[in-house]
């Protein structure tokens, strides 16, 4: 379907957009999915990268954002952030399974590029490595991501493990682990003091040695970060970490600007959406208050000399 084409008229653009998006996917997967595939960043280049040229990873939620992403990233991450970001959750506690393949299968159906990386949510993978097998299984089948994360150190290395071995890439996720928060007791920095960085250290290494081809330090003092990523061999990815890591992940909102005032330190905003957005819905109302809108150029049925 082109947009603007006869058969799309009458739906709104971003309507249409939506669907050239998910008929683009329908038609690659629909194809050998092989050959979609073929150009897709694979999960082993990523691994292979430690030391090399960072990687840069942003979240995806949504079907239009992806695709406006995908070809400029080299992973997209469907995060369990989602719950806070989309669904205006206090935390990512209450994130679902269902959740996270309706979003991630979204997100790689309007992709080519960028391999797809999707959050295993709390409670999908803590009980046991068959508990996470089944998880990760279902989100891998169902929406057709290259791989999964999910967060722990030690603890969840056996589980690492137990995925790896049966074909599911898993990447790691250690420091501040937002599903963690009530042990944690809040969002702050960690590695601060010695005890707590050399725990960092050996997570890191323990889910490294398990075998994830990649992981995310986020909110860890630069000098633990940086030491972390010196001594493992899977590459890392850095959030409120060190630009020593190996790549770089931020939350699209964040970059977008459309977080509102809450501006965390680690985060960089390219772009002041949110108040275009604000101004933009406040114009429309003002015309249609106005009856300026629709105009005679957005009318069917009217001949052309009276539009
Ligand atoms: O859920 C998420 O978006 C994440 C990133 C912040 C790393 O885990």
């Amino acid at each position: 379907m082109l947009l603007g084409s006869d058969k799309s008229y009458g739906l709104p653009r971003a309507t249409q957009m939506f669907q050239f998006l998910r008929a683009r996917g329908r038609r690659e997967s629909a194809a050998v999915s092989v050959a979609r595939r073929s150009s897709r960043i694979t999960i082993p280049e990523l691994a292979g990268r430690k030391g090399g040229e960072p990687i840069a990873i942003l979240t995806a939620y949504t079907a239009p954002i992806a695709g406006l992403v995908d070809p400029h990233v080299d992973a997209i991450l469907v995060g369990d952030s989602l719950g806070m970001v989309v669904y205006g959750l206090p935390s990512t506690l209450a994130v679902t399974l269902e959740m996270m393949i309706a979003h991630g299968k979204a997100v790689v159906s309007a992709t080519e590029h960028a391999a797809v990386i999707v959050d295993l949510p709390f409670g999908s993978y803590q009980a046991s490595p068959t508990q996470a097998f089944a998880a990760a299984a279902r989100v891998m089948s169902e929406t057709g991501c290259d791989a999964v994360k999910l967060e722990g150190g030690t603890e969840m290395a056996e589980t690492v493990s137990f995925l790896v071995a049966r074909g599911i890439p898993v990447m790691g996720h250690v420091g501040l682990t937002p599903q963690s928060v009530n042990r944690l007791g809040g969002y702050r920095a960690r590695g601060r003091d010695d005890a707590e960085a050399a725990r960092l250290q050996e997570d890191a290494q323990s889910i490294s040695d398990a075998g994830a081809f990649a992981i995310v330090i986020e909110g860890t003092i630069d000098p633990v970060a940086r030491r972390i990523t010196d001594a493992i061999s899977a590459p890392t990815i850095g959030i409120g970490a060190s630009p020593a890591c190996d790549g770089q992940v931020l939350v699209i909102d964040d970059v977008l600007g459309l977080a509102g005032d809450f501006k965390p330190k680690f985060v960089r905003r390219y772009v002041e959406l949110g108040p275009q957005i604000a101004e933009a819905a406040a114009s429309y109302a003002a015309d249609v208050k106005a009856h300026r809108f629709p105009g005679p150029e957005n009318l069917y049925g009217v001949p052309k000399a009276r539009a």
